[in-house]
């Protein structure tokens, strides 16, 4: 839909693009001061699990934001956190192994689990629960097959968090399960709207913390997607093969890269709490608009900038993008992440091309809940 976007938009159309999954602010002007100075120097290689000085930054602010303490062995650091999950899955997974991912999921994530022999057990994760993994779900759904289980908290689409119950219960159902590792992509921890800290499943079971690989980065915090710099925490047997496939892979992430990653951690973090503010305001306008349509159920994201509505009735979500492409705004049907009827909107865009997108979707949509998909041809756009 990005791409349809842009070549639309470069064909001369007026389009809203609320399909993006990246902060549309700069990286810290700390951070680029930083690369540029250190693009002066030599930039040779580094360990493949990373900068020194990157490890220690990270587990520094791990132990600030989740109050964890872990190794230098145990950590390492990968080209995005993308690549530390798909290195943690190749190393780990054998042909036929399950990997359990609720849905709504992060669009990666089965993929990856396929490329590397894995067959991902998808549990659907509705809205009026919160989009959130229940316990008895969880325990359904493990077998001795079952390698990893997934948790994404803040969800990409979802937005949805975990409270100390609920991340407790699901680690009850774990410990039942000695055979089962646990991935925890906590990418968007940061970026959350609520004051309560956060619940990292590393730090409510420390018994399982042989099982966990917690993930982290500065793609979305920091506003560094591009740079490409995310890391993982786990078990040190574990960490050192996620190394070794880094090392025989790419090597090691960008050395400039690095040292911009080592800046936005160390230096100054009010850059957080400030855009979340501007994340919150956006959320609240998008939402706010879109409550003009009764053809939307606009849950409320506790983090992450995604909206991701419900198209009441039995609308289908990839007949309804396309026609609000025709109407002038972008946005990814919810089938991409596992979860038809959903649209997801990115409020990591401007608030008045936000606004502007969302009042495009309560036209398009009217009042009325969508019809049926064999109702919404796909007209072409004019000139
Ligand atoms: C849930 C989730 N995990 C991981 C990533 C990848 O992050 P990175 O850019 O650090 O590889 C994304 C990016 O969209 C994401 O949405």
């Amino acid at each position: 839909m990005a791409r349809r976007a842009a070549e639309l938009r470069a064909a001369g159309h007026d389009i809203v693009d609320l399909t993006l999954g990246e902060p549309d602010f700069a990286a810290p002007s700390h951070v680029a001061d930083a690369a540029i100075e250190a693009a002066r120097g030599p930039l040779g290689y580094t360990p493949s699990n990373g900068m020194p000085a990157l490890r220690g930054a990270a587990r520094q602010a791990v132990a600030r934001n989740r109050g964890l303490d872990y190794a230098d062995a145990e950590v390492a650091v990968g080209c995005g956190a993308k690549q530390v999950i798909f290195n943690a899955f190749l190393t780990t997974i054998e042909p036929g192994d399950e990997v359990i991912i609720p849905a709504p999921y992060w669009a990666s994530y089965p993929d990856m689990v396929r490329l590397c022999g894995g067959r991902p057990v998808i549990i659907p994760c509705p809205m009026v629960e919160g989009f959130r993994l229940s316990p008895s779900a969880l325990a359904a759904a493990v077998t001795p097959r079952t390698r990893w289980v997934v948790l994404n908290a803040p969800g990409n689409p979802s937005g949805t968090l975990y409270d100390y119950a609920q991340m407790t219960a699901l680690a009850e159902v774990l410990r039942l399960h000695p055979h089962v590792l646990v991935m925890s992509d906590e990418i968007y921890a940061p970026i959350r709207y609520a004051a309560e800290p956060y619940v990292s499943i590393a730090a409510v079971a420390i018994d399982l913390r042989d099982r966990i690989l917690l993930v982290d980065g500065v793609s979305k915090a920091y506003a560094m997607t591009g740079w490409r710099v995310g890391w993982g925490f786990g078990p040190q047997a574990l960490i050192a093969r996620i190394t070794a496939v880094e090392g025989q892979n790419c090597t090691q992430t960008a050395t400039l890269s690095q040292i911009a990653a080592i800046a936005a951690l160390d230096g100054p973090q009010d850059v957080l709490a400030e855009r979340n503010t501007v994340y919150r305001e956006r959320r609240d306008a998008g939402v706010a608009v879109l409550a003009g349509s009764s053809a939307l159920t606009v849950p409320v994201p506790e983090g992450a900038f995604y909206l991701f509505p419900r198209l009441n009735g039995s609308a289908d979500d990839v007949a309804v993008a396309d026609r609000l492409l025709e109407a002038g705004v972008a946005t990814v049907p919810g089938s991409a992440f596992g979860a038809p009827g959903h649209l997801r909107l990115s409020f990591a865009t401007g608030t008045a091309s936000l606004e502007e997108g969302c009042r495009r979707i309560v036209a398009a949509l009217g009042e009325q809940a969508c019809p049926a998909p064999s109702f919404w041809p796909f007209y072409p756009l004019s000139a």
